[in-house]
């Protein structure tokens, strides 16, 4: 029987060992995913992912739900965090609680992610002390994509650098058992590593973060276009697509199925 891990052993790990976070969205994905990583993050990045939309923007709770109840149940160690959608937690910290219950209440997973720092610190003091395991997303935060006007590195000037680490103290203090950082410029994310008490879980913020997350089907190779942040650990497109080729030219054939994929009749009994 393997204990999953939790919101505090996953806290605890601050400064130690790195570590290991990537996005499911899936039962299959998140059963590979499960035997190397820590975390299994299902992010609203599935809008795109999954369903080709232009951003997180359009994403719902149940989207969020019917994915994370995947994850669930094709994982068993990795702690599981689900992001809270644009919408279902900025209008209050009420509004935020009920949106997490039904996220805890519906998947099982054992945390949840939500984006901002100043803004969101009550909130997250509101969820953590209610029993709601809160990991925070600061620098980059896409679900403000609208007002943002376009995804872009954040404290690349030093002059930029104090909101950014108001809002990590801002969320640290509230609670948060983590951090996600993302795009930010590297010296900024290694001073906040320093400063924070939990860890810091870095896409696109430098090596110095406690741990680090990616897209799985960005490392995998599997989506056109990834940010600068983005290594691919795979290509696994022409793989798939060859895979297909094959498929679709052995039915035009009739060579598939063979004889080993088809069922004859049984042998009649005497
Ligand atoms: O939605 C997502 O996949 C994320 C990670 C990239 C941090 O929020
Ligand atoms: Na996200």
């Amino acid at each position: 029987e393997v204990r999953r891990l939790s919101a505090p052993d996953i806290r605890s790990r601050k400064g130690g060992e790195p570590i290991v976070a990537l996005t499911a969205y899936h039962a299959h994905t998140a059963r590979i995913a499960d035997a190397s990583c820590d975390v299994i993050l299902v992010g609203d990045s599935l809008g795109m992912v999954m369903h080709g939309l232009e951003s997180t923007v359009p994403v719902t709770l149940d989207m969020m739900i019917l994915q994370a109840q995947a994850v669930m149940r094709g994982s068993r160690r990795a702690l599981v965090v689900v992001d809270m959608p644009f919408g279902s937690y900025e209008a209050s910290r009420e509004e935020a609680f009920h949106s997490c219950v039904r996220v805890m209440k519906e998947t099982g997973c054992g945390a949840v992610k939500l984006e901002g720092g100043r803004r969101m610190a009550e909130t997250i003091r509101f969820l953590v002390e209610r029993g709601i395991p809160v990991m925070a997303h600061i620098g980059l935060t896409p679900q403000s994509i609208n007002v943002l006007g376009g995804f872009r590195a954040q404290g690349r000037e030093e002059a930029d650098w104090g909101p950014i680490e108001d809002d990590a103290r801002a969320v640290a203090e509230a609670g948060a058992f983590a951090m996600v950082i993302e795009a930010v410029a590297e010296p900024l994310a290694r001073k906040i590593t320093a400063e924070v008490p939990c860890p810091t879980i870095g896409i696109g913020a430098s090596p110095a973060c406690d741990g680090q997350v990616l897209v799985m089907e960005d490392m995998l190779g599997l989506t056109p276009r990834v940010p600068k942040f983005v290594k691919r650990f795979g290509d696994l497109g022409p793989g798939i697509a060859a895979a297909i080729e094959a498929y679709a030219s052995e039915v035009r054939a009739r060579t598939f199925p063979g004889p080993e994929h088809t069922y004859a009749m049984k042998k009649p009994a005497k």
